[in-house]
């Protein structure tokens, strides 16, 4: 070989090599450059209240940080009042990724965990601080990850609060609820409950109940301040007590494969917001209790009944066996765990 064909087949070589180089350079990049490095990610967050209660704030406030601290890469799109989907469409859309974000009541997860149970229990939590002492227990952050394996990832929780029950009669005492239908969220805790009151308890999605209570399809429902005002259900029943007799909590959730593919410091980003955001929900809630409460109140169009000591007992005696039937399924540890929150609020 001269000495000519000897340079040109090395230089040959060497520009194979770099060519070779350089296409599995730029292979890399291409694949492990995800769509959402160059196109905004848009999370549609999907619930089912108005926007001035607890949740809705909390939504519009999530948003906002995000808009604050993500401009550019993050945009979220809030769909509240149902306007989208109720909140059993709403988990299966989560599922299949047609939104992202959704802060359904735990009483509707029975699909998912059975343990989530545990926060239907009647008269189990003594009051909203008792409540958010157990969320932020090791226990209760254990029972977040309880959906996980499917397909569901817990992001936190959210507060709302204590709920009050009504109907177009008085209910002073457990016997004045026996016969009467009620609305209640998808829950077989919630529905032993009524069972107990000798009452029909009936499941329906929270969209629908306004028009069943002013229809006289059902004769009661049980609710928080917050919905129960944001809602009117307190201009369609003549009577509402002062029960606090169980709690409304949320489960900000998320599809675990769309937000385990996120960028990582997307990720971050969110997960600082979120619990700078739950805080703040606890603030709008207990806040939300004392404002709607007195608003409906001075309403006129219900009159609220304050139940003495000896009269909530009845309640507790007739509604606490419920326990019974379900503390295998939502756990002997997790019911002692959060009497010692009770204890300590
Ligand atoms: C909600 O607060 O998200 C609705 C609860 C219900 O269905 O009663």
């Amino acid at each position: 070989m001269s000495k000519n064909t000897k340079l040109i087949a090395f230089t040959a070589v060497v520009i194979a090599v770099v060519a070779v180089v350089v296409v599995v350079v730029v292979m890399t990049v291409m694949k492990t450059k995800t769509p959402s490095d160059d196109k905004e990610i848009v999370i549609k967050f999907s619930h089912v209240t108005t926007e001035t209660t607890p949740k809705g704030k909390g939504a519009i406030l999530l948003k906002n940080l995000v808009d604050e601290r993500l401009a550019g890469r993050v945009r979220v799109e809030i769909y509240p009042n149902s306007q989208l989907y109720n909140d059993k469409t709403a988990l299966k859309a989560l599922l299949l990724g047609d939104i992202h974000l959704a802060a359904p009541s735990l009483s509707k997860f029975s699909k998912y965990t059975k343990q989530w149970a545990l926060f239907d229990l009647p008269f189990l939590f003594k009051n909203p601080q008792a409540l958010n002492c157990f969320t932020n227990s090791d226990k209760g952050r254990e029972l977040l990850n309880t959906v996980q394996n499917k397909g569901i990832k817990g992001l936190g929780y959210w507060l709302n609060g204590m709920k009050q029950i009504s109907a177009n009669r008085p209910l002073i005492s457990p016997e004045d609820a026996a016969g009467l239908k009620f609305r209640i969220m998808s829950s077989d805790v919630l529905k032993a409950q009524f069972e107990a009151l000798k009452a029909n308890p009936q499941k329906m999605a929270f969209a629908e109940v306004y028009n069943a209570l002013a229809t006289n399809v059902i004769d009661g429902q049980e609710n928080t301040w917050s919905n129960i005002r944001s809602k009117k259900f307190f201009e369609v029943q003549k009577h509402t007590t002062v029960s606090n007799h169980g709690v409304l909590e949320y489960a900000l959730v998320t599809n675990k494969e769309f937000w385990d593919a996120l960028p990582n410091d997307i990720r971050l980003e969110l997960e600082k917001i979120i619990a700078q955001v739950t805080d703040k929900v606890v603030e709008f809630a207990l806040e939300a209790a004392e404002k709607d409460q007195q608003a409906v109140v001075n309403s006129g169009k219900t009159k609220v009944h304050t139940l003495t000591h000896l009269q909530k007992q009845q309640w507790i005696d007739v509604m606490k066996p419920v326990w019974s039937q379900f503390e295998n399924q939502v756990g002997k540890d997790n019911i002692a765990a959060v009497q010692q929150c009770n204890a300590q609020n």
